[in-house]
């Protein structure tokens, strides 16, 4: 039995004659402004969401610092937890800059990842390079969280047209790279060699 097909319709779309161009579409509302759009209001909430987490995590990182074997390691935790008060206080100044006021919105991610640092402490014996090599794996899980999270919404706010706020973000985006870089090397440098000899 054969079954019944529907024509194809063409396509004659292209239009002639017209000099005017197509409406673009953008992420405006129906009043225009970028500012009532839904995307701005998912950047808002996106940029709440690290809020959160950044507070949670300055909070987090004396605690990592505290469980450290080696010193080296202590210290690159000591100066992490101050650059990353810099990160709360740059957020407080992009939410200025956007007229919104600085609040944090619960981050599921970052409290997993704290979670998970808190279990390797307790998985781990003190003193010993195989904490550290544990605390470097979930320290270096909490940068890329974070350079994921800078890296989009850098992109999202020179989408926007907020330039001085994109460029923020790539400031705190840089300084997380770097991090992860200084933990690569703490790794790579002793903690793993002396992890395999205990
Ligand atoms: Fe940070
Ligand atoms: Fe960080």
């Amino acid at each position: 039995m054969a079954t019944t097909t529907k024509s194809k319709t063409t396509s004659s779309a292209k239009t002639t004659g017209s000099t005017k161009a197509a409406p673009k579409k953008s992420s405006k509302s129906a009043s225009g402004k970028m500012e009532d759009s839904e995307f701005h209001e998912f950047f808002i909430d996106e940029l709440k969401d690290i809020y959160w987490a950044e507070k949670h995590l300055v909070k987090a990182l004396p605690k990592m610092q505290k469980a450290a074997t080696s010193p080296e390691l202590a210290a690159a935790f000591e100066k992490h937890t101050q650059e990353t008060q810099t990160h709360i206080d740059t957020l407080e100044q992009v939410f200025a800059l956007l007229d919104e006021k600085a609040s944090a919105k619960k981050c599921d991610a970052m409290e997993g990842l704290l979670e998970e640092a808190n279990g390797i402490i307790e998985d781990t014996d003190s003193g010993t390079m195989v904490r550290d090599a544990g605390l470097i794996l979930a320290a270096q899980k909490v940068e890329h969280y974070e350079i994921a999270t800078y890296g989009t919404l850098k992109v999202f706010a020179e989408n926007m047209g907020h330039t001085d706020v994109a460029e923020l973000l790539g400031q705190t985006l840089e300084n997380e790279k770097a991090t992860d870089v200084a933990l690569t090397e703490c790794s790579v440098n002793f903690v793993n060699q002396a992890a395999a000899q205990e």
